[in-house]
Parts: C-alpha cells; structure tokens; sequence
C-alpha cells in the first residue's frame, strides 16, 4: 500500500505535535543553531522523546552518540541517564561540536557529556580501547550514511548484553530516500539494516518514525 506524501507528512507533524512536547531550551536549540550556522538537521521531538525512553529502559550508565550537531539529541539523552551515567559524543565538525557544548553548558548536562571532535571512523577504534567489550548501553547512530555499516561494524561488539542501539534515517531523508537505488546514501542505510536485521548477536526492528529509526537490543 502506498502512502501519500501528503499523508505522510501529516503523520509525522501529528506524531510531534502529540509526542513532542519539551521544555524552552530544547525548543528553541535548533532555532539557535541554524542562526550560528549550522544545518537544521536534528532529530525531531518525538524521537528525543523515544531516544529518553529507551535510555531510560535501559538504566544507561554509559552512552555513545556518532552524530552530535548542535547537541540537541545528545541533551535528550543525557537528562535520561543513570545519575552516574555518561555520554560520549562524536562530532567531525569543530563548529558543531563548540555549538554543542555551549548548550550542554546552558542545559546543565556538561558534566554528563563528553564531546569527541573527530571522524568517527578514526574516533571509535580509539574509544574501544578506553570503554572495551560489552560496555556500552545504549548508542544513537546519526552521522554519514554512507558509513552506516562501519559504524555498526564498530559498535556492535562495545554493546552490552541487553543494551540498545538506535539508529536515525533509515528509510531517508531530505534529499534520498529508500525507494531511491542510485543513491549512496540509501545504499548505506539499505547495508545497515540488512546486516543488523541478520545479526545474530541482536534482535532488531526498523519503523518509520519521521525518517525511520532502527532500534536494536544486544541478546
Ligand atoms: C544529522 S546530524 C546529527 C543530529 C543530532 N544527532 C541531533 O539529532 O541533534 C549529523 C552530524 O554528524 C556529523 N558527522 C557527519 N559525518 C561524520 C563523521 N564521519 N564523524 C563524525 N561526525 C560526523 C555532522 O557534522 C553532523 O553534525
């Protein structure tokens, strides 16, 4: 069954609308942002709202986010952990990850979140070393795409028994999406969740929430 654009965005600004509320500061985050420069790309309200829950499911201590921007969803995060809980957050752009600590500053998280400026790809080999095997408990994936699957390649063995990744865009987003085979993008993300949907060390699931969000538990 096919589901109209029209339709589809309706759904979507319902979702938020219903499930978005959140407090001035995270309202007004990315309205900031895009004033200091950045992309208007975060996630929406209602997945922060879901991103919480599951932090919260799963009383993480330890968090890791590829993807920082302005920070948005990292805040999201953080006011879920265990009080004694940790986020690691990855930002390529030295822009995006300043942006950023300025808001966990101004949100009272900063004691709560690392930032890590860097690619990821160089960033996470060196973090394995520091957290080790089995030792993460939640992770949110929102980086580059195209490296979707190194990402998870990454990751995958830092995830704790019963921990939860999240991953955004996998079913598109502005400029591709999922029906569109010429593109790299959707060629990253088709990867992906083919190879976490058959990973025997996971039991996953994939829904379209705005762009689509992927959730994974480590069995
Ligand atoms: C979609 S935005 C993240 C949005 C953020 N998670 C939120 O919802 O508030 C993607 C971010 O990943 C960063 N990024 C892109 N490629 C990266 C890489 N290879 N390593 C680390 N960060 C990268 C971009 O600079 C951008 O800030």
């Amino acid at each position: 069954m096919e589901m109209s654009g029209d339709r589809w965005r309706y759904t979507s600004h319902y979702l938020t609308e219903v499930f978005g509320h959140q407090d001035e500061h995270l309202a007004g985050l990315m309205a900031d942002a895009v004033r200091a420069g950045l992309p208007d790309i975060a996630v929406s309200a209602d997945v922060g709202r879901l991103l919480a829950l599951l932090t919260r499911t799963t009383g993480a201590r330890r968090a890791l986010e590829i993807g920082t921007l302005g920070g948005y969803s990292a805040i999201w995060i953080a006011r879920a952990l265990a009080s004694d809980g940790k986020l690691t957050t990855i930002e390529a752009v030295a822009a995006h990850a300043e942006f950023a600590q300025a808001q966990f500053e101004r949100a009272g998280v900063s004691d709560r979140i690392d930032v890590v400026q860097g690619s990821a790809l160089e960033v996470l080999p060196r973090l394995a070393d520091v957290f080790g095997p089995e030792s993460i408990d939640f992770v949110f994936i929102d980086a580059d795409k195209r490296e979707y699957p190194s990402y998870w390649n990454a990751v995958r063995r830092l995830v704790a028994p019963s921990g939860i990744v999240v991953v955004d865009n996998v079913l598109g987003a502005g400029s591709w999406w999922i029906d569109d085979e010429a593109n790299d993008h959707r060629a990253g993300v088709d990867t992906l969740n083919r190879m976490v949907a058959a990973d025997p060390q996971f039991e996953s699931v994939a829904f379209p929430l705005r762009q689509g969000v992927l959730l994974a538990r480590r069995l």
